[in-house]
């Protein structure tokens, strides 16, 4: 009787394992239109690591600043520009799931996580820290996961990685870096991923990071960039729900509101107004480069068209400001001077160029207007007031579009650009589509 239990029982364990096997190198069955994680700001009161004494109207400047913010002098090559690192995402790593929160970046590829370090005695250094906020961190204990492995250097999955090296027990180990000198280091591993207690992603590649240091406030981060070690990119090599993903950034000033970040079927962007441009090739594997044509003002009476027919501009979730070429900027701000009727002011810090005054200005008479983009393939993208200018103290509004620069010299749409707007990436059709949205009110991940 003992026995039979026991042969009842591998038997059971058996047919576990060729339902899970069944399922390829899979996704639970749940997931066949795809899955959503919840995505939300990282200074949001639903955000373990935002500061409650940090004012809405505060976020804009801190955020502004982390943007605007290089350091050459880290001695670290990168190649991922300047990142700001906004918004998180929740990721469940290994067996059993010990809950991470991430952020969600699109102008990257690796995912990383950060793992126990014995000899550093789990401390997390966060030398840059510009608020001193000193939320724990979780820490994910490789030791204790039964589905956790190293990559060997010799394996696939240690390739794309330009700063990779063979450990004394020939590991694949990594060191990565990210433009505003904040890096991470450790081991390339394997483990398995659950989203929201549903899908489940065995054997994704990802940083099991023992080293880090800069401006990551977070337990990891979750690269959604166009390269081959990109969550995007293994969640399309591994399932049927192809290399695509969606997200709708919700407004600064929403508080407590989050949105969803989309995967599979259900992160095709097919709203009303929906607009899709190609993806062109880019120097960095990671970024998803499109073409901006011109730039139209108001009543599309002004037109601004790029120097050269075109230019190639970066979307990213991880950049809070968007950065143009200044053949496109300087006609955009002249003609904002001439529309918006408002007083002129200094931005706080010198932070942005063309500041107003709208202490006890009633919005409706701001008179700003809206600014469409037009991208390659007639792809017609309209940013509201909400787009283009932010508050960044109380009373003082400022344009949080900038110049390209020697620091920052590619064009980058960025984050406070895509407020209230529906964005889905897609590697297969090599698409970025764009649609008006109410990221607050649209419907939250299930
Ligand atoms: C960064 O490099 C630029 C151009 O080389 C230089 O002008 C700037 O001073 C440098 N910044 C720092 C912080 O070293
Ligand atoms: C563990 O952390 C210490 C202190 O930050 C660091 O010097 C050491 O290199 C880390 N160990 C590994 C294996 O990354
Ligand atoms: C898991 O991924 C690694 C690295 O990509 C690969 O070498 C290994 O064969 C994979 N294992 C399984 C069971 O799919
Ligand atoms: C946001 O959430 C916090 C904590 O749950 C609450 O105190 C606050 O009133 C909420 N704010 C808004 C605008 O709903
Ligand atoms: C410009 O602002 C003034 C002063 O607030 C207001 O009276 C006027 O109506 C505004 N004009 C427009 C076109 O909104």
């Amino acid at each position: 009787m003992y026995a039979a239990a026991i042969i009842a029982m591998e038997v059971l364990l058996l047919f576990v394992t060729l339902l899970l096997a069944g399922h390829g190198a899979c996704f639970a069955a749940s997931s066949v239109d795809g899955f959503s994680v919840e995505l939300i700001h990282r200074d949001s009161a639903l955000s373990p690591f935002h500061e409650p004494a940090l004012a809405p109207h505060a976020r804009m400047p801190a955020a502004a600043r982390r943007s605007l913010s290089s350091d050459n002098n880290s001695g670290v090559v990168s190649e991922i520009v300047s990142r700001s690192f906004e918004y998180l995402m929740s990721v469940n790593i290994g067996t059993p799931p010990t809950r991470m929160l991430a952020i969600a970046d699109t102008g990257s590829d690796l995912i990383w996580v950060t793992c126990r370090n014995d000899t550093g005695n789990d401390l997390v250094e966060d030398d840059d820290d510009d608020d001193g906020s000193s939320s724990s961190r979780t820490v994910f204990d490789q030791s204790r996961s039964s589905t956790y492995a190293v990559v060997g250097c010799d394996s696939e999955a240690c390739r794309p990685l330009s700063e990779a090296s063979c450990d004394a027990g020939s590991h694949c180990q990594y060191q990565y870096a990210y433009g505003d000198g904040s890096h991470t280091a450790g081991l390339l591993s394997t483990e398995t991923f659950t989203f929201l207690d549903a899908t489940r992603a065995p054997n994704v590649s990802f940083g099991c990071s023992t080293r880090s240091a800069g401006t990551f406030r977070a337990d990891g981060l979750v690269g959604l960039g166009g390269g081959a070690l990109s969550l995007v990119s293994q969640i399309g090599a591994a399932t049927s729900l192809g290399r695509k993903f969606s997200y709708c950034l919700v407004p600064y000033y929403s508080t407590n509101a989050s949105s969803a970040l989309s995967f599979g079927a259900r992160a095709v962007v097919s709203d009303p107004g929906a607009a899709s441009t190609p993806l062109v090739q880019s120097d960095v594997a990671a970024y998803y480069t499109v073409e901006l044509e011109a730039v139209a003002i108001g009543d599309q009476q002004t037109v601004v068209a790029a120097k050269s027919s075109s230019t190639r501009i970066i979307v990213d979730s991880g950049t809070t400001l968007t950065f143009l070429d200044p053949a496109l900027l300087g006609p955009l701000v002249g003609e904002l001077e001439r529309r918006v009727n408002l007083t002129r002011t200094r931005s706080p810090e010198q932070l942005l160029d063309l500041c107003y005054d709208v202490h006890g200005r009633e919005e409706t008479g701001w008179g700003i207007p809206d600014v469409t983009l037009r991208f390659g393939g007639g792809a017609a993208v309209t940013l509201r007031p909400l787009n283009t200018f932010t508050l960044v103290q109380e009373g003082t509004l400022c344009l949080a579009i900038v110049t390209v620069s020697e620091a920052q010299p590619m064009s980058i749409l960025g984050n406070v650009a895509q407020q209230d707007l529906h964005v889905g990436y897609d590697l297969d059709a090599r698409t970025v589509t764009f649609a008006p949205a109410d990221c607050a009110n649209s419907s939250p991940p299930s």
